[in-house]
C-alpha cells in the first residue's frame, strides 16, 4: 500500500488547516489497521475554498515512499471508486450502510475544465514521471483513445510495445517515452495497458495493478 493523499489537495498534511487521526469508522470492528489522517485544507490565497481530505499513510516505507496525491476528478466517480475498490485501502461491508451508491448522479457539477492534455504538456517540461494505465477491457475510455493523446505529446519514445509480466504471465504491455528537460534530467511517462482489466483496472487486476505500481514506485522496468 503506498501513500495517498485523497480529495484535492496540494500541500503536505502539516499544512491543514484542521486534522484528525481517525483510529475506528462505523462498520468496522476495531482500530484501524493503518493510518488516517482527515481534514480541511484552504487554498487560494485567502484559503476561502476549504477542500475536505484524506491522509493515509504508506504501510510499505513511509520514510521513502513518494507523497502520491490523488485527484478525484470528473464528471463520473472512477477516481473516487478508484481510491475505495481499486488500492483498497477502505473496506465497505455488505449490511453496514443501508443505501449504498458507489456513484451520485445528481450532483449538480458544472464542467469547466474541456480537457486536461494542456496540463499533462506542460507537465511534459519539468523533471517528473508519470505512469499511466488502461484497462485493456476499458470500453468507457478505451486505451487506444489514452494511447493516442500520449502520442500528441510527442515524446521521444523509449521503447515500443513490450509486454510485462507477473507470476510468468503477460500483465500487460507498456511503453516508455522521455525527454531531456535540462542536461541530464529527463521527464519521463510509462504507459501500460493491464490485460483483462476494465474501466478501474486495480479492481479486476488487484494483484497485476499492484505489482506494476510496486515496481515503478521502486524505479524497476514494470
Ligand atoms: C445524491 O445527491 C443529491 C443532491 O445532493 C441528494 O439529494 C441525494 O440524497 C443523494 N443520493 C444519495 C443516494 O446519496
Ligand atoms: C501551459 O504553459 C503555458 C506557458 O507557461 C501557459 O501559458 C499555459 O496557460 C499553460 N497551460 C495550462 C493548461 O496550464
Ligand atoms: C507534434 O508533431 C506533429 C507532427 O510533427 C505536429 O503537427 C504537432 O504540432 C506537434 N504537436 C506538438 C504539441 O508539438
Amino acid at each position: 500500500m503506498m501513500l495517498f493523499l485523497a480529495f484535492t489537495l496540494l500541500l503536505l498534511s502539516d499544512a491543514a488547516a484542521s486534522k484528525s487521526i481517525i483510529k475506528s469508522l462505523p462498520g468496522f470492528d476495531g482500530n484501524l489497521p493503518f493510518v488516517l489522517e482527515t481534514g480541511y485544507i484552504g487554498v487560494g490565497e485567502l484559503e476561502a475554498v476549504q477542500l475536505f481530505y484524506y491522509f493515509i499513510e504508506s504501510e510499505r516505507s513511509p520514510k521513502d515512499d513518494p507523497l502520491v496525491l490523488w485527484l478525484t476528478g470528473g464528471p463520473g466517480c472512477s477516481a473516487l471508486s478508484g481510491i475505495i475498490y481499486e488500492i483498497d485501502a477502505l473496506h465497505i461491508r455488505k449490511g453496514t450502510i443501508k443505501d449504498w451508491r458507489r456513484c451520485n448522479k445528481t450532483l449538480a457539477y458544472s464542467y469547466n475544465v474541456e480537457s486536461t492534455v494542456d496540463y499533462h504538456r506542460n507537465l511534459t517540461k519539468k523533471p517528473y514521471r508519470s505512469l499511466i494505465y488502461s484497462g485493456d477491457h476499458d470500453m468507457t475510455i478505451p486505451y487506444i483513445g489514452t494511447h493516442e493523446w500520449i502520442e500528441s505529446l510527442n515524446l521521444t519514445i523509449k521503447y515500443d510495445w513490450e509486454p510485462w509480466f507477473v507470476d510468468g504471465q503477460v500483465a500487460g504491455y507498456a511503453m516508455l517515452y522521455a525527454d531531456n528537460v535540462q542536461d541530464y534530467i529527463t521527464y519521463d511517462l510509462t504507459f501500460a495497458t493491464v490485460k483483462g482489466g476494465g474501466h478501474t483496472a486495480p479492481e479486476y487486476r488487484p494483484e497485476q495493478c499492484f505489482a506494476m505500481m510496486d515496481r515503478w514506485f521502486d524505479y524497476y522496468p514494470l
